[in-house]
């Protein structure tokens, strides 16, 4: 058996610039939504991840035709025919619920299994199936199944419970092609959601208030398709800033919006980098001694995000003094930390705390991705640590991370790719 693991060798500060990638969250409902419009969509900036192919399979199976091409996918929905999506699928990511929505807009109907992706908790799927009958879809779960059908779907009031991204996105979805108004409160406000209403907009659809805590989409008869162009991806972004940062270096940012990263930004200045903006173009230094941050909580944007919290650990792990997390998005979201202790990291969890004593310095070892960005962020502590890291689970990497090892090498961080027999797994030299 054969493993497949990223070799990455620490202790130099970052020197580079690098463009970030199209955003993860932004074009795979982007693509789910593609199956509402008439014509052949063109999306561009779309990140070559292990997640947009398995997005680009789905539709395929649906009947639709959908071709990944270099930066670009293509996407002509006129013969969709199926409604049904294979469990097998369905447990490839969590964002296949966000076929829920369109599926429904475009057939009326559609039959699906409980979501996978990264093992956060349980992540239920109750407040996607609550919107969904407000807006008259009818429900049955028969054992694993989960069919929805609708004789019509119409406008409706959906206040959410939470500001989900997921729910927010598929109401959006269902919404445009319904008749009449729905008004969604206590929507999320995340920058991908307005790029998701940018898109359909763009499209014929009218929505108004996305990024804002109130959306009003109208339904229209029929939408048609158009180009668009991914808007950039603001974690993968933070992920390029932790290890400039991690490693005590700096960093040339190309196609950032700063205004999506604010929250991070701050946290990143707090902890005594130096950060300097112009025309798209961030600039972080990280040269000298970084410091503690007593509480960094996880919330909705435009709050600290969830999917940032392990990467800015791996940064505060060797920061002066005592840091704080609480993550309040997701039950089981510290997965990293004990992986970083293996790194000689000192965290402690307590609940829903993380409780990071700043060491002086992190060094190599053999560890595992569990999750997406919590692989993520132990490369970005390999980057700062003494010696070689040996990174496993690459595949929840390659969900999220346009070829994550060029750009860690083209930020001077030596990082080779490498397939190992899994008998050999633990002995590969770190
Ligand atoms: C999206 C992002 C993910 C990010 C998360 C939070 C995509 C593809 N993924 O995930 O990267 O970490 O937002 O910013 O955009 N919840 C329920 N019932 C539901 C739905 C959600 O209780 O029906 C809960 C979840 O368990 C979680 C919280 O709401 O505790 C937030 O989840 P949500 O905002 O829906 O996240 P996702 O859309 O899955």
């Amino acid at each position: 058996m054969a493993d497949e693991i990223m070799r990455i060798t620490g202790g130099t500060p970052v020197r580079g610039e690098t463009t970030v990638q199209g955003a993860k969250n932004s074009v795979l409902p982007i693509m789910a939504a593609a199956m509402l419009c008439q014509g052949e969509t063109v999306l561009t900036n779309v990140p070559q991840l292990s997640d947009v192919y398995a997005a680009s399979r789905i539709l395929n199976r649906l009947g639709a035709h959908c071709t990944p091409d270099g930066h670009t996918v293509t996407i002509n929905a006129a013969d969709i025919c199926r409604a049904e999506i294979p469990d097998a699928d369905m447990r490839a990511m969590r964002s296949t619920i966000m076929f829920m929505g369109p599926l429904l807009g475009r057939m009326r109907q559609c039959t699906l299994t409980r979501p996978g992706g990264c093992a956060l908790g349980a992540r239920p799927i109750n407040l996607h199936l609550d919107a969904m009958e407000k807006m008259g879809v009818i429900i049955r779960c028969t054992g694993e199944q989960i069919v929805c059908t609708a004789d019509k779907l119409h406008g409706a009031r959906i206040p959410l419970a939470f500001p989900s991204v997921g729910v927010t996105e598929n109401v959006i979805m269902a919404a445009v092609l319904a008749e009449g108004e729905t008004v969604l409160t206590n929507a999320a406000r995340e920058p991908e959601i307005a790029d998701l209403a940018g898109y359909l907009n763009r499209c014929g659809a009218k929505i108004r208030g996305a990024g804002e805590g109130t959306i009003v989409i109208e339904g229209v008869p029929q939408l048609h398709a158009a180009e668009y162009r991914i808007m950039p991806d603001r974690i993968a972004a933070m992920t390029w800033l932790c290890a400039a940062a991690a490693s005590r270096g700096s960093i040339t940012l190309r196609d950032v919006r700063t205004g999506d990263l604010e929250n991070c930004l701050d946290l990143l200045r707090r902890a005594g980098c130096k950060l300097g903006e112009c025309d798209g173009t961030l600039f972080l230094d990280a040269g000298g001694v970084l410091r503690s941050i007593r509480e960094i909580v996880t919330m909705p944007y435009p709050g600290f995000p969830t999917d940032a919290q392990a990467l800015l650990m791996a940064v505060l792990a060797t920061a002066h003094g005592t840091s704080v997390f609480d993550e309040t998005i997701f039950e089981d979201r510290y997965k990293h930390a004990g992986e970083l202790v293996r790194m000689g990291a000192d965290i402690r969890i307590k609940g829903t705390a993380a409780v990071v004593e700043g060491v002086h310095c992190l060094h190599g070892a053999y560890v595992e991705a569990m999750d997406l960005r919590g692989g993520a962020a132990l490369a970005v502590a390999a980057a700062g640590a003494e010696g070689q890291t040996v990174l496993h689970g690459l595949h929840h990497i390659d969900r999220g991370y346009d070829h994550f090892a060029e750009v860690f090498n083209s930020l001077g961080i030596r990082t080779e790719r490498m397939v190992i027999s899994t008998s050999s797994r633990g002995k590969t030299s770190a």
